[in-house]
């Protein structure tokens, strides 16, 4: 674990490698209300500590005010270790420290979203405040066993996960719900990727449009502009922005209002809930003392905690190939057509939250468009209009990084595949056919092709 204090200390070391030394007024003051009298390095390292504090209730003096009423986790870290990445329960443990359940039944709301499950809303909250509010209950994950074979004879075991649910304290989910176990991703690079033109993404989905492989855009709600906009992050790419990501896991994750998200997580048979001093007292669903809604996380506490993710740069790549061995991986890689999905780089544009971000190549291996998995990863819960075998190609940057960053090599939306080979074991759909590739490849290849990919 030597290396982590270096990746930690990148945030500010990404703004220490522009050229010249950016300009405080590159970020807009209305935006920034702390801009005028803070530098952008000071922001930054601003937002870095509120990453790492925990919330609290109100009258706790340790931490910041704003926690529940239910929650999963009190921390951003407590799910992001290292800004890094979550691993999946072990079997038959409980679903927490990073991994969440997304819930919700048939239909979508005004803005086109999933309609939220009418008694435990669109996230199942495990944790809540003790003695005062029920916690809303439990999941559980167990695997099955599924034997693979390689066209050489070797077979290989993949687990496929199963939710149960305990303790449910509002009754049973019943046959409606729609479930869908998420680990929480890497944070680094989605300041990058949030500075890829939307018409860069918009030409990827033209050019495969009518082939086998043909991802498409999501599209999404942007609460701050009140409009429909490209979606980007999530595993189903059902956040435009990294501001609207934030305040969205500082609701269902923590449970903290803010001006994106000022009423709390509580559904309406969730009386305790609602009725909480730390959701009527000066904010949250009935607005407490002045009547008006105050949200638990300040505005530039929001924009700070952003702009510290979008700093963010991704580790370096570790030098572990020969330039043969590289040579081989990525030829592999476009051979087996990976790189339809994976697109090895992008570029970004004039728009970006820091100047740093401006006019830089990407190499993310991602198009950000949403493609038909297969039936096996499919979660059958469509997300705007991301249906439910459709999954945002995964960036693949800094997947190898993650056994040294996270102790872990959890892969996949739900964390299922344990190492890059059961990953790419699990493509189906659009990627049936890669998936294939792989399977018939000598086994010198396929250890040519995933060193590839934990170099990337
Ligand atoms: C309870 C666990 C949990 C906590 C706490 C949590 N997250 Fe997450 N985070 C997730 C999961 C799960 C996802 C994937 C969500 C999805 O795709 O539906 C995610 C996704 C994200 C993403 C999008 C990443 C991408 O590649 O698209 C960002 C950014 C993010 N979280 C930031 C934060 C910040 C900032 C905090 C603290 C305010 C935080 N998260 C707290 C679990 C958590
Ligand atoms: C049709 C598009 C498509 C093709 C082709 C494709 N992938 Fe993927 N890949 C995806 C999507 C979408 C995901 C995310 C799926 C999920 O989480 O359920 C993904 C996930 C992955 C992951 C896990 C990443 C993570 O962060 O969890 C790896 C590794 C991977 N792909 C490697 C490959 C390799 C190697 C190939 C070629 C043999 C390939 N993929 C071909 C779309 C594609």
């Amino acid at each position: 674990m030597a290396a982590l204090p270096a990746l930690a200390a990148l945030a500010v070391g990404f703004i220490a490698a522009a050229d010249a030394p950016p300009e405080p007024a590159a970020v807009d003051p209305a935006r920034y209300e702390d801009a005028q009298r803070l530098g952008l390095d000071e922001l930054i390292s601003a937002g870095r500590r509120k990453f790492q504090e925990p919330r609290s209730l109100r009258n706790d003096i340790e931490g910041v005010w704003g926690l529940g009423p239910t929650f999963n986790e009190v921390s951003c870290p407590q799910c992001h270790p290292n800004n890094g990445r979550s691993a999946a329960p072990g079997d038959g443990r409980e679903v927490e420290r990073g991994m969440v359940i997304r819930l919700s039944v048939a239909g979508t709301t005004s803005e086109g979203g999933p309609t939220p499950h009418p008694h435990y809303g669109d996230q199942l909250q495990n944790r809540a405040i003790a003695g005062r509010v029920p916690r809303e209950g439990q999941a559980f994950v167990t695997y099955r066993e599924r034997e693979m074979r390689f066209a050489d004879g070797e077979s290989i075991m993949l687990r496929e996960p199963q939710v149960t649910f305990k303790n449910l304290q509002f009754g049973e989910l019943g046959g409606e719900a729609m479930i869908s176990a998420r680990t929480a991703p890497m944070l680094f690079g989605l300041g990058l990727l949030e500075a890829v033109p939307e018409d860069a993404i918009l030409a990827l989905a033209r050019q495969q449009r009518g082939h086998a492989i043909s991802g498409k855009p999501n599209y999404v709600w942007d609460v701050e502009a009140g409009k429909t906009v490209l979606g980007r992050f999530g595993w189903k790419a059902t956040q435009p922005s990294v501001l609207q990501q934030v305040a969205a896991a500082l609701l269902n994750d923590i449970g903290a209002t803010s001006v994106l998200f000022p009423v709390d997580n509580c559904p309406a048979v969730q009386t305790l809930c609602r009725s909480d001093p730390t959701t009527t007292d000066c904010g949250g669903v009935n607005g407490g003392c002045t009547g008006n809604l105050i949200a638990e996380v300040l505005p530039s506490r929001l924009r700070t905690l952003t702009l510290y993710i979008q700093s963010l740069q991704i580790p370096p790549r570790p030098a572990v190939l020969t330039p043969q061995q590289w040579q081989r991986g990525e030829q592999l890689f476009i051979q087996a057509q990976c790189a339809q999905c994976h697109v090895p780089e992008l570029e970004t544009g004039d728009a970006v939250a820091i100047p740093a971000l401006a006019r830089v190549s990407v190499r993310a291996y991602t198009d950000l468009l949403l493609h038909d998995m297969g039936e096996d990863l499919a979660d059958s819960r469509p997300d705007f209009q991301a249906d439910g075998r459709e999954w945002r190609t995964a960036p693949l940057w800094g997947v190898g990084l993650l056994p040294q960053l996270n102790g872990h090599s959890d892969l996949l939306h739900d964390g299922r595949a344990r190492n890059i080979t059961e990953a790419i074991l699990w493509h189906g759909g659009e990627a049936e056919l890669s998936r294939a590739a792989f399977q018939r490849m000598p086994k010198t290849e396929r250890e040519a092709l995933v060193s590839f990919v934990a170099a990337l």
